[in-house]
Formats: structure tokens, C-alpha cells, sequence
């Protein structure tokens, strides 16, 4: 595991460029957002496979592994998957923004929502993946995630929720992020939160097997 930059609020010198076409995520410069993460945070998860879950941004925990969804919103996914009857080792999951986002409080790096000028810089990568793994069924975990695979800075979660919507070829399903069923402020959201995080990765699995 890497260890975090130091907290400067400026990060290392070095140009931006949005109009890059980098090789390589190491070598992104196509938003701002390298400057002060600690690593590029790629897709991961089975090739090809039917489908792939499309999250945020990486979060602290992400930062630092390398790995998307391995922090507390991980295991919620973790544990919603298993009760969809999904296996994580079926599943491509990556994020919308390759690079955390964050702001010091205190001691501790605070997530900040990536812009849609970060969203879409990122969208390079993320049509790779896509291109890439051809997915049979994509799922939105939250707001960001839809926006970015719908190409609609205006797309609203609640139009799309657990609906199938057909775009550039693809099938599109939406749904809660994790972090919501993590972190809504009573029991009872985040229990109801939880559940449609299921009932969409349930539909999902049924898309993806063509019944
Ligand atoms: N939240 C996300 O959207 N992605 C991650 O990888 C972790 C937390």
C-alpha cells in the first residue's frame, strides 16, 4: 500500500492538459485531480465480464490500495452482491474518476464530489473499459456514475432508478452509491437503501443472463 501525499493544498507542479490522450492512467494529466492523489485507482474484476459496476471515485482506502470499492462502501457492496447472488469475481467494477478527490479536516482526508469538468476528463477511461470489457449490463451506483455513462451532465438518479435505460449501445441501470446506504442518517433509509442496492444488481444479474 502506497502512502498518501502530504496535504499540501496545491500538489506538485506540472501541466494539465485536457485534450491528453495519455497511455497510461499513471500518466493522466487530463484534469487536476493527479496532483494530490496518491495513486490512479483503475478498474478491476473479471475480463469480459457481464457486468460491470461503475462507482464513484475512489475513496481514502482506494487511494492508498490501488483497488476500487475495498473500503466501508466495499463491503456494503460486498455483502449486497452476495445477497444478489452475485460473486464479486464475476463483476468488472471501476469508478467514474480514476483519482480521489479530497479535502483535509483535521487529520483526515474528507471526500469531495468530483465536477462535471473532472467527470468528463475521466470519461477517456472509462469508454476504454467499457469499449474494453463489453459489458452486457452496467450499473450506476449513484448520481456521478449516471451522469458520466449517460453523457448528460442533467441525468437525475430518481428518472433512472433500477430502470433499464439504452445508451450508446449499452444497457444502463441505476441505483443508490453504497456510500448512501452507509451513511444516510436513519435506520430505516439506510435499510430501504440497502435493499434497492439489491433488488438493482438482482435485475442486473437477470439482464446479464438473457432471461
Ligand atoms: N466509492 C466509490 O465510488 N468508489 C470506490 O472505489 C470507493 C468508494
Amino acid at each position: 500500500m502506497k502512502k498518501p501525499k502530504p496535504p499540501s493544498p496545491a500538489g506538485p507542479p506540472g501541466e494539465t492538459d485536457p485534450s491528453q490522450q495519455p497511455e497510461s492512467l499513471d500518466a493522466c494529466r487530463r484534469c487536476d485531480l493527479w496532483r494530490r492523489a496518491t495513486q490512479a485507482v483503475p478498474g478491476e474484476g473479471k475480463r469480459r465480464a457481464r457486468i460491470m459496476l461503475v462507482g464513484e471515485q475512489p475513496g481514502d482506502g482506494e487511494d492508498l490500495a490501488g483497488k476500487p470499492f475495498v473500503g466501508p462502501a466495499g463491503k456494503l457492496l460486498d455483502r449486497a452482491l452476495a445477497d444478489a447472488g452475485i460473486s464479486r469475481d464475476d463483476v468488472f467494477i471501476t469508478n467514474a474518476v480514476k483519482h480521489f478527490k479530497w479535502e483535509l479536516r483535521g487529520k483526515r482526508r474528507l471526500h469531495k464530489t468530483p465536477g462535471q469538468r473532472e467527470v468528463q476528463a475521466c470519461m477517456y477511461w472509462l469508454e476504454r473499459e467499457l469499449e474494453q470489457e463489453q459489458p452486457a449490463v452496467v450499473v450506476a451506483l449513484g448520481a456521478t456514475a449516471l451522469k458520466a455513462l449517460l453523457d448528460d451532465a442533467h441525468a437525475r438518479l430518481q428518472e433512472h432508478f433500477n430502470k433499464v435505460t439504452r445508451h450508446a449501445g449499452r444497457t444502463v441501470l441505476a441505483t443508490w452509491h453504497p456510500s448512501y446506504a452507509l451513511r444516510a442518517p436513519d435506520t430505516a433509509t439506510r435499510e430501504r437503501a440497502y435493499a434497492d442496492i439489491v433488488a438493482a444488481l438482482k435485475h442486473a444479474r437477470t439482464l446479464a443472463s438473457g432471461k
